[in-house]
């Protein structure tokens, strides 16, 4: 399939990407806030339920946002998870980075890391049968941040991420978030416009110079919000109207879709704010979700490890998934 192909139908009409990439240090967190230890077994059984979840991965769901562990592993009968999602036409995908660390230079800001032998990783990927893959930068906003040089070093290496996922024939899901939930978090909606405007706008820059071709790409960003500490929250309307703005200013029509992360929002919030969107008029590509929390946390609480709570666990992800594939339609009414 070629790179836009594989960008389509990654974006189809209701379906959106379910993000199961949790880092280790990020699925150890999520086990422990429903008291169980972090184990290959535990992470196997617990994405496999996803992944068996047939309403949702079948109707909703495009493609799935891997940790290479996962890639590469068998669920607990010894079907490679890799065929289980073919079976459901879910394309596999591969989150690339190594994390973020601190940026030289400046406090508190992040760069992410990964591009060192990132060729031959990708080369192995893609003979695995990934189809696409994430690589995730962190824009901080603070009193001192974010800086230019951490904005363009980010935007730089996603990039060079970018162009060497089209040269592997994967297609790269370019993920610049501006983070909405970190500390202080109390800053206005109208500085989150300004630095994922800017954030957009030296992404797109970066990309253009490195030769990436915008119709084999997604772009995965943040929802334009106050943050969660601020005194003003903003309407969903308001949320949905400032988001779009923002990205009408800086993403070229080429790239034909936009998958949002939930970054923190309620399940309900994350869904309304998609729908809000998909109802404004003349929107250039497709908008719809790679959820990670808004797509697990309702089905994670009520599986809690457990293999008797798999069917309740998987209706839950089936109607969270169900909810975003009607509000990437503009179809969600709450
Ligand atoms: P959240 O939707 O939980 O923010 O995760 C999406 C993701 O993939 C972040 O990299």
């Amino acid at each position: 399939m070629s790179l836009n192909a594989i960008a389509q139908k990654l974006v189809e009409p209701g379906k959106g990407i379910l993000a199961a990439d949790e880092s280790e240090p990020t699925i150890a967190k999520r086990f422990a806030a429903i008291g169980i230890g972090n184990t290959p077994e535990l992470r196997r059984d617990y994405r496999e339920m996803l992944f068996r979840s047939r309403e949702a991965m079948t109707r909703y769901i495009s493609g799935a946002i891997l940790t290479e562990e996962t890639l590469k592993q068998d669920g607990a009968d010894g079907t490679a998870f890799i065929a289980l999602l073919a079976d459901s036409d879910v394309i596999p995908g591969i989150k690339v980075d190594r994390g973020t660390f601190p940026m030289p230079g400046s406090s508190g800001e992040k760069i992410t890391e990964g591009l060192d032998g990132l060729r031959q990783r990708l080369a192995e990927y893609a003979a695995l049968g990934a189809g696409f893959a994430k690589w995730r930068a962190v824009i901080t906003i603070a009193e001192q941040a974010p800086s230019r040089n951490a904005m363009r070093a980010n935007a730089h290496a996603l990039a060079r991420y970018a162009m060497l996922c089209q040269e592997a024939g994967i297609v790269p899901v370019v993920e610049p978030e501006v983070v909405g939930d970190g500390e202080p978090g109390d800053h206005t909606i109208e500085r989150c416009q300004e630095v994922t405007e800017e954030t957009l706008e030296t992404v797109f820059n970066e990309l253009r110079l490195a030769g990436v071709d915008f119709t084999g790409m997604l772009l995965k960003p943040n929802m334009v919000l106050a943050g969660h500490k601020a005194a003003r929250q903003a309407d969903v309307e308001e949320v949905a109207r400032r988001t779009v703005e923002t990205l009408r200013a800086t993403v070229p029509a080429a790239v034909p879709g936009i998958a949002f992360l939930s970054g923190g929002q309620t399940d309900e919030e994350a869904t309304a704010h998609l729908s809000a969107m998909n109802r404004l008029d003349g929107l250039p590509w497709k908008v719809t979700f790679s959820y990670g929390r808004a797509l697990q946390n309702a089905a994670l609480r009520l599986w809690s490890g457990r293999a008797e709570n798999i069917e309740l666990a998987q209706a839950a992800f089936a109607h969270r998934a169900r909810m975003n594939s009607l509000a990437s339609l503009g179809k969600w009414q709450g």
